[in-house]
């Protein structure tokens, strides 16, 4: 039983350490369960794949079953963790300039599911990857928040998306009981049977280095969720 939204609830016993339970995976489940509605066989590509929330709504969209899930992320390290550690089936280092290609090339028959975090670019080449019917749940835009120039705010190919049949869902997360239950149930289940691992880079030094972690945070110094530990 949860209790009220201003009040505390116990942390799942299954979860290896108490502060496993700060993440961004009511995004994450939200996002992919709710909204995109990700079933069995899908093909899945979710944009800031390494980033707080795209480092579980992967892992989401694998263990509800989809067929096969792309990531991008902005270095060659990065992509390697997509694959190697998060178990993504492909990745995409959106920094080499060519996502459309690399996007097409990934998923030749086309993405059922975008979970897009980033918008500019990558949201315009996910429109041309999409196979018919695709839903497309937009969950940030960080090339938009974080800059203001040219590309940082996508363009919609509309002829496109009509001719498609895309389905295009804004969303955002209210952390309702109802939500907050339905992802700490799945996550505590997925962890338990090592269908899931919890991305995090966690980091010393203290409140005081809480502005430093944020600012690297954004420059994408860091993978998964980021925490700053206060105390030992
Ligand atoms: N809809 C909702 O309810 C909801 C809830 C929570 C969060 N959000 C939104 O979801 C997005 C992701 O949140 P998060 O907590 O996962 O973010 P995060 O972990 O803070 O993401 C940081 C990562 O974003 C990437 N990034 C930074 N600038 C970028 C750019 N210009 N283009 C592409 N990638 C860039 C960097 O990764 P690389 O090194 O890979 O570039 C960086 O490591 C944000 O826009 C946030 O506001 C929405």
């Amino acid at each position: 039983m949860l209790a009220g939204p201003y009040e505390a609830f116990p942390v799942d016993p299954r979860l290896p350490e108490p502060y496993f339970a700060i993440n961004q995976g009511v995004t994450a489940h939200h996002g992919m369960v709710d909204i995109a509605r990700v079933r069995e066989g899908d093909v899945v590509f979710v944009s800031g794949a390494a980033g707080g929330v795209g480092s579980l709504a992967g892992q989401v969209a694998k263990a509800l079953g989809a067929s096969r899930v792309i990531g991008s992320a902005g270095s060659a390290a990065k992509c390697i963790y997509l694959t190697e550690v998060l178990g993504y089936d492909a990745a995409i280092n959106y920094r080499d300039g060519r996502v459309l290609a690399d996007l097409r090339e990934a998923a030749p028959e086309g993405v059922d599911v975008v979970f897009d975090t980033v918008g500019g670019e990558q949201f315009e080449a996910a429109v041309q990857a999409a196979a018919p019917g695709a839903r497309l749940a937009l969950c940030g835009a960080l090339s938009g928040q974080l800059d203001d120039g040219p590309g940082a705010h996508p363009r919609l190919d509309v002829m496109t998306a009509i001719a498609k049949d895309l389905v295009i869902l804004p969303f955002t997360t209210m952390h309702t009981p109802e939500q907050l239950q339905a992802w700490n149930s799945a996550y505590g289940s997925w962890l338990a049977e090592g269908a899931l691992i919890y991305p995090h880079t966690l980091v010393s030094g203290g409140l005081q280095a809480a502005p430093v972690v944020l600012d690297e945070l954004l420059a994408g110094t860091h993978r998964g969720n980021v925490l700053v530990q206060v105390a030992t």
